[in-house]
């Protein structure tokens, strides 16, 4: 669409196009009125000051009527008074406003009649004016001035009509050719006509182009510049729209930048998930080549070798297993299958479990939790792996001769599980991050080992069990993590 057919199709056109049209209506219905209203005016000024005139033509008609109402007499005196004024057109009326007598010039003849009522109401007490009848002769309602009086030798009862009209002089047309207020009634009437067509023409555009502005906005926007944002000047509708957009914008971007940031945790994943699996493989297949090779190797470094195999084997294991509760956890939709269980017999269970690993690495494991503790509410798998996850975190973190201890004790919100150790600690600024996915402590990767998903796991178990996790850890001196399950 070229420039003039988008400036038709524009909001902006079609406005200006209404208001236009409506400015004209009323202009023209205001002209009609105030003209006719200045006609209605012209000729209750007319009436008013004429209304006495057949009156006193009455005393001059008066004598000569008696002789008859076509008498030369009369005659005579009607082409006097109208001779005076030669645009005055009088009648003799019978009692019912039938013509008995035409005296105008020319002559139209007797076959009319006026309206009764309308002279006994001129002539009735205070009428409201102009008061107007069909004249004999002109067809036309016009205003007059009428007085009672008596003709013929018997005296009989009749009305002198003087028709007032003077067609020439009130027409509309007339006036607005020959009257210099209506002149500059229409003359300034234009003026403010177009004074306020132009005003409104510019403020419409004032208004639509901070539409375009905001249409210009969305474009940009639409178009993946999503820093784009309107500017809500005023505390109108487009204001609001302004406002809307705006908030709107804000939460596309922040979504895209979730999106954006979820993308680079899944690469990460992938990439941080190829090399925990690498390095295990790796070695995997190292210790393997070596009992194949040819030269014969001491059963002790056999046995070495098919240890360090089964070490690398269970790091797998345990990796595939944290991957797939870790797909678990992501996966919203599916629901926590939360049932009541005595989380006493799990931790003795899980403690005992550990009492192996414990003794290997001369740690001091214990619990202190009463048989007859409350039971909790919660997912029983999800509940084990966290707290399986906290002791071997512990064990790991603790050298030979030193304790882990699972403390369980029943509070007002729930139980609270508490898995301390006087191991290595964490540093104050480190312990905000342990629990995201893959980060591990320097002395870990240091020691090459583990892969920084347990806490994270760990935390989002509790979250989604919405028991968040408390760690508390001094450098050398030992680490509490706690989580408190609500009641069954
Ligand atoms: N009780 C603890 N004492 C000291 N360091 C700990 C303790 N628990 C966890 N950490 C450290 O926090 C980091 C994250 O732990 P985690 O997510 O379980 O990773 P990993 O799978 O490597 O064990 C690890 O580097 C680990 O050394
Ligand atoms: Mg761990």
């Amino acid at each position: 669409m070229n420039r003039l057919g988008r400036l038709i199709h524009s909001l902006y056109a079609r406005i200006a196009l209404v208001y236009l049209t409506s400015l004209l209506l009323l202009s023209v219905a205001t002209a009609w009125i105030a003209i006719s209203q200045f006609n209605q005016l012209g000729r209750e000024f007319q009436q008013r000051m004429e209304i006495d005139l057949a009156a006193n033509l009455a005393r001059v008609m008066q004598e000569p009527l008696r002789q008859g109402a076509n008498s030369p007499a009369a005659r005579q005196a009607a082409r006097h008074i109208t001779s005076i004024n030669s645009s005055l057109s009088l009648y003799l009326l019978d009692e019912n406003g039938r013509v008995v007598a035409d005296y105008a010039q020319p002559s139209c003849g007797t076959a009319d009649a006026v309206d009764v009522r309308t002279l006994e109401t001129l002539l009735g007490d205070s009428p409201m004016l102009p008061v107007m009848t069909i004249s004999p002769c002109s067809h036309q309602a016009g205003v007059f001035s009428v007085a009672r009086i008596h003709y013929g030798p018997t005296g009989e009862p009749g009305y002198l009509y003087a028709d007032l009209n003077n067609a020439a002089q009130t027409s509309t047309f007339a006036m607005l050719r020959t009257s210099s207020i209506t002149r500059t009634l229409v003359f300034s009437g234009l003026i403010a006509l177009l004074v306020s067509g132009a005003i409104g023409l510019i403020w419409f555009g004032l208004l639509t182009r901070r539409f375009s502005a905001l249409i210009a906005t969305v474009r940009r926007f639409s178009k993946g510049d999503y820093s784009q944002r309107a500017a809500p000047l005023r505390d109108d509708e487009i204001g609001h729209l302004a406002r809307a957009f705006n908030d709107m914008a804000g939460t596309i971007d922040a979504q895209i930048q979730a999106m954006r940031e979820t993308d680079r945790q899944r690469r990460e994943l992938i990439a941080n998930l190829s090399h925990d699996f690498r390095t295990p493989l790796t070695s995997l297949r190292g210790y393997a080549e070596r009992l194949l090779d040819s030269e014969p190797i001491s059963s002790r470094e056999r046995s070495r070798s098919i240890q360090a195999i089964m070490d690398n084997a269970d790091r797998l294991t345990r990796l595939s297993q944290q991957l797939s509760t870790l797909s678990r956890l992501d996966a919203y939709d599916q629901p926590l299958q939360l049932a009541p269980f005595s989380l006493a017999e799990l931790a003795h269970d899980i403690v005992g479990k550990f009492q192996h690993q414990a003794r290997e690495a001369g740690v001091t494991l214990s619990i202190d939790c009463e048989p007859s503790l409350a039971w909790v509410s919660a997912d029983l798998g999800l509940i084990d792996r966290v707290l399986s996850n906290l002791i071997d975190n512990a064990l790991h973190a603790t050298d030979s001769g030193g304790s882990v201890r699972l403390t369980a004790r029943a509070e007002a919100r729930g139980v609270k599980v508490t898995i301390s150790d006087d191991g290595a600690g964490i540093a104050a600024e480190e312990v905000p991050l342990i629990t995201q996915r893959f980060y591990r402590t320097a002395s870990s990767r240091a020691q090459c080992e583990g892969s920084g998903l347990g806490l994270s796991i760990v935390r989002e178990i509790c979250e989604r069990h919405d028991a968040p996790l408390q760690i508390r850890s001094q450098p050398g001196k030992g680490t509490e993590v706690s989580v408190v399950l609500a009641y069954a």
